[in-house]
């Protein structure tokens, strides 16, 4: 079956069962293709809130899914690929940053929203890549706890000098493993390029952005500017939608290395099982987890929209 014999039976599936299909930009352009909504965490986020189907793939890592179930308890939520989870959102537990509040009780919990559903239960907002540093700002507490990227956080606390921050030390291993030698190579390569780059990314990469953001913040910059070159430093599935999207432009790869193994693991094929009946996982919470983590995404969209 050629790709888009796959796309079409999956289109017609998804008409059939009442199905809306929700992707994370770091999926491949086949199913970007064959999605309902493409975006960021926080666009996927405020979206599921919304969808009126009866039943949602996501098609991305864990704690997306969740948190699609936390928003739609009523609907039958299912991650397209099992083995799809994000190891950022699995390096911090309940007990640890229990710990770690005990030992700071006048901070805010601020959790980026690659965390557990269990690990949310104890935060006080959500914030994503898009929405953190708006989101430091607005929300009443003086003090911020936030967990579990370093890299994010140290950029949030740069714009937001005015709170006070304490920082783990957690991260994303695919942006994390990018240095500052990868950014000058890449910037002596392509002198007219724009360097557009994703918080995650340590803050000797960051600091020499011309611009800093979300992956939908990142595709906007690149859509919007006059500028006809990019350096892309986030996923290289960003680099590839650009160029599709945008082919009198040219976009290069910060580094060949900006691969998540997690989000590639996804493919159009579990997308068609997952429509079959043959495939995914369906998202199961008790809802006594479910109501206690579902607060700091509410709180998150209330103070990020
Ligand atoms: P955003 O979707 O907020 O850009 O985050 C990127 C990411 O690493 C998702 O896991
Ligand atoms: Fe997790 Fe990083 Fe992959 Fe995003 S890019 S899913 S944060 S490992």
């Amino acid at each position: 079956m050629t790709v888009r014999q796959l796309q079409d039976k999956i289109l017609q599936l998804k008409h059939d069962t009442d199905t809306c299909i929700l992707a994370h930009s770091y999926m491949s352009e086949d199913i970007c293709e064959v999605a309902d909504f493409t975006g960021d965490s926080y666009a996927l986020a405020v979206k599921a809130k919304s969808t009126k189907n009866k039943n949602v793939i996501m098609c991305g890592v864990r704690f997306m899914a969740e948190m699609v179930k936390m928003l739609n308890p009523q609907k039958r939520v299912l991650l397209s690929n099992s083995a799809a989870g994000c190891p950022m959102a699995e390096q911090m537990d309940k007990e640890l940053i229990q710990q770690v509040k005990g030992q700071y009780p006048d901070y805010a919990v601020v959790a980026y929203v690659n965390t557990t559903a269990e690990l949310k239960t104890i935060a006080d907002v959500c914030v994503t890549s898009s929405s953190a540093v708006k989101i430091c700002r607005a929300i009443p507490a003086q003090n911020i706890l936030f967990i579990p990227d370093i890299n994010l956080g140290t950029y949030v606390k740069e714009q937001v000098p005015e709170k006070n921050f304490k920082l783990l030390s957690g991260g994303c291993p695919t942006h994390a493993k990018i240095n500052e030698s990868e950014v000058l190579a890449a910037k002596k390569a392509h002198p007219g390029a724009l360097f557009l780059v994703h918080p995650e990314c340590r803050p000797d990469v960051v600091k020499h952005a011309d611009y800093v953001g979300s992956t939908t913040g990142i595709m906007d910059f690149a859509a919007r500017s006059e500028n006809k070159e990019f350096i892309i430093g986030t996923e290289n599935s960003i680099v590839q939608h650009l160029q599709f999207a945008y082919p009198e432009k040219a976009f290069y790869p910060l580094s060949k290395d900006l691969v998540c193994n997690n989000m590639k693991v996804t493919t159009l094929s579990d997308v068609y099982h997952c429509l079959t009946g043959d495939g995914g996982e369906e998202i199961v919470m008790d809802e006594e987890t479910r109501l206690q983590a579902v607060k700091c995404i509410e709180e998150m969209i209330k103070y990020g929209g």
